[in-house]
């Protein structure tokens, strides 16, 4: 589930109409549309030279960026334009007979609609701090490297950094950088006052050279394909939601973003969202808060919205916009440190889990959580804010029903049940089966 997000499957062109190229790890990827298939292939021919082309085959005539001439087969294939050579769409072979030739696959997994890549990411990364500055009154904006230049892997628009810190403690960070910049992250951190430490400590110690272990990078928030988008970010709430919004705008997809804060003294990156056309900047102090009600009910039917802000600002979308049924899909995200989603389904009763790769089965006590449980048989178990908000402990379900009470999944992936955060979510049915 730390899979790096490259696309949504919505982008690939259709079959036919050649690739959409992403890149990974400072490597072309040339991402194809082959039926129900998307397949991946380095775009490189093998002999390092040329990036491949794509060509079809019409009954027995060829045509690609290169070449047109009669031929004998009809399939669609790759081509090396500086050879001549012809690979295999699906298989990346080469058509030559008795050729060991090949093209490189990049190994990817579809999920959910979105193209991840599946090669595997080293867990941790040492960033240094190449640049600090204070963006508002309370927040500062850092910028990450690799010590060595490196580029840096690939990133969508509502990707978490999770940041371990010099006390040892861990935290989650947006990135609101470009995403087409490889060289660097970009991450706002708020001195939080009645935090739990994490942030204020990094809004203290960090300046530049300042070096931090950064782990996998998580997504549990990505922009979805949608007729229109509705972006409210609440202060902070704007990390993930500007680059959102930057990626709308360079796609011409239509969109509005609302940003909202006590004033601008206080609102980070508010010169970035400002030159955004559709994008809305409301000063609370002066303007009052944004009419929630009114701006859910009056997005067109189909409207995507993003909500990131704090808890009560979330609580508040989510009960507004379950209001307003099918019309409209929400997603959010909430920050660290808010309420605990109250569960509406009681207290908590005991239940039996059975880890399904070792057939064992752990006792959870009404006053323990499956992750702690858990632990006692899969010490690695992963996690990290242990309140519901992160998705690191996201885990599949294969049997039972969950009973949600994080703040991560939405409606339709609660009622799907096919996974649950572990750390605070429990069960409905007498036992659950996990995927551990
Ligand atoms: S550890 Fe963060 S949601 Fe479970």
């Amino acid at each position: 589930m730390n899979r790096t997000p490259l696309a949504e499957v919505a982008a690939v062109p259709p079959q036919g109409a050649g690739a959409l190229t992403v890149a990974v790890d400072g490597v072309e990827v040339g991402l194809y549309r082959v039926g129900e298939r998307i397949v991946a292939w380095r775009n490189v021919c093998p002999h390092g030279a040329a990036p491949v082309c794509r060509g079809t085959v019409d009954g027995t005539r060829l045509t690609s960026a290169v070449y047109e001439y009669e031929y004998g087969r009809d399939q669609e294939i790759l081509q090396c334009p500086w050879h001549g050579w012809e690979f295999d769409l699906l298989s990346g072979e080469h058509l030559a007979e008795g050729s060991a030739a090949r093209l490189r696959r990049h190994p990817i997994a579809v999920i959910d609609g979105v193209v991840y890549d599946d090669a595997p990411v080293p867990a941790r990364m040492r960033l240094r701090v190449t640049e600090r500055v204070r963006a508002a009154d309370d927040i500062v904006v850092l910028r990450l490297a690799s010590p060595d230049g490196a580029a840096l892997p690939a990133w969508m628009p509502g990707t978490h950094l999770e940041v371990s810190l010099p006390s040892g403690l861990v935290r989650h960070y947006s990135l609101c950088g470009d995403p087409a910049d490889r060289s660097s992250y970009r991450i706002a951190v708020l001195r939080e006052r009645s935090g739990r430490g994490g942030s204020a400590e990094l809004f203290a110690e960090s300046k530049a050279g300042l070096e931090l272990d950064v782990r996998a990078l998580r997504n549990r928030f990505r922009l979805r394909e949608a007729k229109h988008s509705l972006l409210i970010a609440g202060g902070i709430g704007i990390t993930p939601l500007l680059p959102m919004a930057a990626s709308l705008h360079r796609r011409r997809r239509s969109f509005e973003l609302v940003y909202t804060g006590r004033d601008l003294a206080s609102m980070a990156l508010a010169d970035e969202a400002a030159a955004l056309p559709n994008a809305r900047l409301v000063e609370s102090s002066l303007q009052g808060r944004p009419d929630l009600r009114a701006l859910l009910a009056e997005a067109p039917e189909g409207t995507a919205v993003y909500a990131c802000g704090p808890a009560g600002m979330i609580a508040q979308v989510r009960a507004l916009a379950a209001a307003e049924g099918d019309r409209i899909q929400v997603f959010t995200e909430a920050f660290e440190g808010g309420e605990p989603e109250p569960s509406g389904h009681g207290p908590a009763r005991p239940l039996a889990v059975e880890l399904a790769r070792s057939g064992a089965t752990v006792r959870v006590e009404a006053g323990e959580t499956v992750l702690h449980a858990v632990r006692n048989l899969v010490p690695s178990a992963p996690s990290s804010c242990e309140q519901g908000w992160c998705g690191t402990c996201e885990t599949r379900v294969l049997d039972g029903e969950p009973d949600h009470r994080d703040r991560v999944l939405t409606e339709g992936e609660r009622e799907s049940g096919d996974t649950m955060m572990i750390c605070v979510s429990r069960a409905r049915s007498e036992r659950l089966v996990l995927d551990l």
